[in-house]
């Protein structure tokens, strides 16, 4: 059965002590959240990952990088590379964000070329596909996720479906408070996991957890976690209240 993972993107958001103090108020309560059915987890900034990490000790909560470089090591100015969150003991790391491909040139391509990289890290990709509103409307979704889903995933291999992690984002749904309806992200995600039952095999598309990301807050996340194909939230601005994030986690735990 597939665990409900709740993770927190926190983008470009909360600076060292914001960070401490939300790591430790969740390692806290998560003591009364015993629960195996739920995976917390949070992607901060890059130079806080090592005290989200030192903080989290031995919780359930995980902690993700929120991008990574696409080269090895060397002059590349500003990157941070896979080598490097493996020293620092990052077991996830979210690709192909639509931000991260509207504004920094992402492509399925690069995302292919990290998840191999991060493949050999034993870091776990959260790769991100989603359609714009302009697609949407063109009623082009299910090309455009089809043609993502060949683009990064193209000989990747895939044996078990825990390799990966892949999240749902409509970008017209992010940030924008305009979450998809229930109905409309379980039709993505179900197009997804007949995908992967056609490319790869059934326990590969049984077994891999597919998120849905944009505007889930604990007010609409039971109704998304109803959905047989919707197996957790990829969460920005609600997952930045330890409150709420600590809110889902518990809807999670109880699904
Ligand atoms: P919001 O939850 O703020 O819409 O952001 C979603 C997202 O982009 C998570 O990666």
């Amino acid at each position: 059965m597939r665990k409900i993972i709740i993770a927190g993107n926190w983008k470009m958001n909360k600076g060292l002590a914001e960070t401490r103090e939300f790591v430790s108020s969740v390692v806290y309560a998560l003591i009364n959240i015993r629960s195996n059915r739920v995976l917390p987890l949070i992607a901060p900034a890059y130079p806080f990952l090592h005290e989200a990490l030192r903080e989290r000790g031995g919780s359930a909560l995980q902690i993700a990088a929120q991008d990574v470089s696409l080269n090895n090591d060397g002059a590349f100015t500003g990157e941070v590379s896979v080598s490097m969150l493996a020293s620092l003991g990052i077991k996830y790391c979210i690709i192909g964000h639509s931000e991260r491909r509207q504004y920094h040139g992402e492509t399925d391509s690069s995302v292919r070329v990290k998840m191999l990289k991060l493949f050999e890290q034993k870091i776990t990709p959260i790769v991100c596909i989603g359609e714009s509103l302009a697609q949407r409307d063109a009623d082009q979704t299910s090309g455009v996720i089809i043609s993502q889903l060949n683009g990064c995933l193209s000989e990747i291999p895939l044996v078990t479906g825990t390799e990966i992690i892949i999240a749902y984002e409509p970008v017209w749904a992010i940030g924008t408070g305009r979450t998809a309806t229930p109905q409309q992200a379980q039709e993505v995600h179900a197009l997804i996991r007949k995908w992967l039952v056609e490319n790869y095999a059934p326990a590969v598309a049984e077994n891999m957890p597919i998120l849905y990301g944009g505007s889930v807050k604990p007010d609409n996340l039971v109704e998304l976690l109803a959905c047989e194909d919707i197996d957790g939230g990829l969460i920005g601005g609600a997952s930045l209240k330890a409150e709420d994030f600590l809110a889902m986690v518990k809807i999670g735990s109880n699904n």
